[in-house]
């Protein structure tokens, strides 16, 4: 199972940042979990900032060696996305997966995935799993952000202890991601039948230009394909701009 060590603090810069700190001073071990009250440099994908005010919900990086090749990481992410969307169904929240790994409910981000891995040469030593799932509003969030998000306590009109939250979710992320190294086909099924992308018009960026096409389906590697006017094209988690109609 994961969590074991767990490393808890009340304000950290970033639980990713941390789990590396962890790595160079040789305490990283394979399980372990790093969880925050609050982040003043939470990180989200394509380098943009992930706003984690205090007790707003739950911030933390699980480090896992995973026996995947590293240029399969990206299906870790797919694996966690339907984990924690699974998680929510359970719970009776309607919750779909936005390609690649962001968890909406009514359109809005409840949570989003990070997954980083840590080399050493070509070796993927260890794989940072970054979730952040917000729990409660706040008026830390920026006004803008409020908008576009929600969390668990509007959606379910209660909020669970985050220790009990927090040990159901990553015990879903650790069965989830077993059955990813045993049966990666099984949860690709698993993860299009949630992914409420595919079939919508999205927007990508390709060698410093925009383009537009419609989401088909996503690939072994869980990479999104995409069929524009003229081509297929397969789309990296970082070249994704923008979900359409
Ligand atoms: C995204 O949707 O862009 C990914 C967001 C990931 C946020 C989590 S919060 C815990 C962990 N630490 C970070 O700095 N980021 C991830």
């Amino acid at each position: 199972m994961w969590g074991k060590p767990s490393f808890c603090y009340e304000v950290l810069d970033s639980t990713q940042e941390e789990a590396k700190r962890l790595y160079k001073e040789r305490k990283l071990v394979d399980g372990a979990l790093i969880w925050a009250d609050a982040q003043m440099h939470g990180r989200g994908r394509r380098g943009r900032k992930w706003f984690s005010p205090k007790g707003a919900g739950l911030w933390f990086t699980v480090a896992f060696k995973p026996s995947l090749p590293s240029d399969k990481l990206q299906l870790v992410n797919i694996a966690s996305g339907v984990a924690i969307c699974n998680f929510l169904l359970r719970k009776g929240l309607k919750a779909v997966l936005k390609w690649p790994n962001d968890v909406l409910v009514r359109m809005k981000k409840i949570c989003g995935i990070l997954t980083e891995g840590i080399f050493n040469g070509k070796d993927l030593e260890f794989c940072l799993l970054g979730v952040g799932v917000n729990l409660k509003p706040s008026e830390d969030f920026p006004l803008e952000l409020r908008k576009e998000i929600t969390s668990f306590q509007e959606e379910a009109g209660y909020c669970p202890s985050k220790g009990d939250m927090l040990s159901e979710i990553l015990q879903d992320l650790y069965l989830k991601n077993r059955v990813l190294q045993e049966n990666p086909g099984e949860v690709l099924s698993e993860y299009k039948k949630l992914c409420g992308t595919l079939g919508k018009k999205v927007f990508f960026e390709k060698g410093g230009e925009i383009f537009e096409g419609i989401a088909r389906d996503v690939d072994e590697m869980g990479r999104l394909v995409v069929e524009t006017v003229d081509s297929l094209e397969v789309l990296s988690s970082e070249m994704l701009i923008k979900v359409g109609e």
